[in-house]
């Protein structure tokens, strides 16, 4: 049985003490959720981690939107997986499109740091998704079955226990084009299928997630699709009420 997750993505918004309030604000939700049999969380910049996890109820996940797969070392800029377990973080978003567009983040690197996730204990979210022209010209399963083969090349079914997929399609991130809750569950369908042949039947546990312009007025008709387990929403993350008003529609 796969536990809906509903994993709201911050991106480059909110200071720390916005982040810290809302926190704060979602306690009650967690504890919602979680009768509810429903994970919640939230994956804030690297700088309110810390506030975030501090302020927010035990029951929320508070997930990081990137990581590096060293330890320690010459990485100016970057941030290493024990220093988010110092904060007690143990989820982390990795290759959003927004990261494989402006970061260079390949299917290769995205499987570097899922090695070092796995190695840790940890939970990636590992997101995948064709770009407009590639759906247009009909290659999305070329593309996210390339990126699943690729970022998920090599490891046991033991490895992938925690992890969580996450199918975005570029075109609709931000865009308020909204893919069909069709596309949604042939793509979340396809994602299992090309994960059951790599590793099993421990594919039937992974939990998949659609994202792209998800909304209080759509969440619930894409968690009625059978292979779509969860959501992962930017936008409408941000703001309390809408957070609140996505929990309510799907509980
Ligand atoms: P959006 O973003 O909900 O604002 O489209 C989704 C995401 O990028 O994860």
């Amino acid at each position: 049985m796969r536990r809906k997750l509903l994993l709201g993505n911050w991106k480059m918004n909110k200071l720390a003490s916005e982040a810290r309030e809302f926190a704060i604000n979602a306690r009650p939700l967690a504890e919602l959720a979680k009768k509810h049999q429903i994970d919640l969380g939230v994956a804030p910049t690297y700088l309110s981690l810390a506030a975030t996890k501090e302020a927010a109820s035990k029951d929320m996940i508070v997930a990081a939107q990137n990581c590096h797969f060293k330890e320690s070392g010459a990485y100016t800029g970057e941030v290493s997986i024990p220093m988010l377990k110092e904060f007690g973080i143990d989820w982390v978003i990795i290759g959003h499109s927004e990261r494989r567009a402006y970061d260079n983040e390949t299917n290769l690197k995205c499987h570097d740091k899922m090695a070092a996730l796995f190695a840790n204990n940890m939970v990636p979210v590992y997101c995948v998704g064709e770009t407009l022209q590639e759906f247009e010209e009909g290659r999305t399963k070329e593309v996210v079955g390339t990126q699943i083969r690729e970022g998920l090349a090599g490891f046991t079914s033991e490895d992938v226990k925690h992890l969580v997929v996450a199918y975005e399609p570029v075109w609709s991130i931000g865009t308020g084009k909204n893919a069909s809750s069709e596309i949604a569950q042939d793509i979340c369908k396809f994602v299992r299928d090309v994960m059951r042949e790599m590793l099993g039947d421990v594919a039937d546990e992974i939990r998949v997630l659609y994202g792209g312009s998800v909304k209080p007025v759509n969440v619930k008709e894409y968690l009625s699709c059978p292979d779509v387990d969860g959501a992962l929403v930017g936008g409408a993350s941000l703001k309390i009420d809408s957070y609140t008003e996505l929990l309510n529609n799907i509980l």
